[in-house]
């Protein structure tokens, strides 16, 4: 598992030019995925959504901009310089003022009461927690009782794609990131989280041992990245 200040160090590193890697790195297909992720976000139109991992906000933003008045947003990240960047891209937006707040805060202790969230979304962010299992602990307790957790992050592509994709992963994405950040080390990290992580059907047993039932799997781009939507249960399991 990941070092969490190792990790806050790394994305305060990048934090002013990673959304320009984002969209070099997955060739702009970074936007299809978190309109996939806001668009089951809001199947069931929440009142209380938190973001975690919010990063430089993109979830949050486009989860204000679909969501009826009334409905709130809070965008999370323990690393401040990509709340920053957050607070900076909503200052730019007209209007989503009242609808969103960034905040600083750690996924694994989460400075919320108990079911007090309708919906927690988490994009590209449960893959560097340093403890998932307890991380998964925190969003169950925060969501009220039929709350759903929507979990974007990169998974295992299928078997035939693999030695394409790694290939990618290795050796094209540290050299473009390069490019793009200046930062190979964070790149490389990148590189191996993402060969790392549990496939579509272990993070889903992970998800129901943790209390969510069910789970559902969408599986994108030849399986680069899933969408694990769970259910915390109406009653106690
Ligand atoms: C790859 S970025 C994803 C950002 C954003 N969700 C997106 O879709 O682009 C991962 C984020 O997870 C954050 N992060 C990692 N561990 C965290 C923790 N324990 N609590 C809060 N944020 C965390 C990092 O600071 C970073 O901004």
């Amino acid at each position: 598992m990941p070092d969490p200040a190792q990790i806050n160090t790394m994305f305060a590193r990048i934090a002013p030019r990673y959304d320009a890697a984002n969209r070099v790195l997955s060739l702009g297909t970074d936007r299809w995925w978190r309109h996939r992720l806001v668009a089951a976000a809001c199947r069931i139109p929440p009142q209380e959504v938190l973001d975690l991992a919010t990063g430089s906000g993109d979830v949050a933003l486009a989860l204000a901009r679909v969501l009826p008045a009334g409905a709130m947003v809070q965008g999370m990240d323990f690393c401040a310089p990509m709340i920053a960047e957050a607070v900076k891209k909503l200052s730019r937006t007209g209007g989503l003022q009242a609808k969103v707040a960034f905040l600083v805060g750690d996924a694994l202790a989460l400075p919320l009461a108990d079911e007090s969230i309708d919906v927690v979304t988490i994009a590209f962010g449960l893959r560097n927690l340093a403890d998932r299992a307890r991380g998964f602990r925190e969003m169950r307790r925060v969501l009220r009782p039929g709350g759903r957790l929507l979990v974007l992050e990169f998974s295992q592509p299928a078997a035939w794609f693999r030695p394409a994709y790694y290939f990618y992963l290795r050796q094209v994405l540290p050299w473009l990131a390069t490019r793009v950040t200046g930062d190979r080390a964070a790149y490389e990290y990148l590189g191996g989280s993402v060969g790392a992580f549990p496939d579509h059907a272990a993070l889903a047993a992970e998800m129901l041992a943790a209390g969510f039932v069910p789970v559902n799997v969408t599986r994108m781009t030849l399986g680069i990245v899933a969408l694990h939507e769970g259910t915390r249960p109406l009653l106690l399991a």
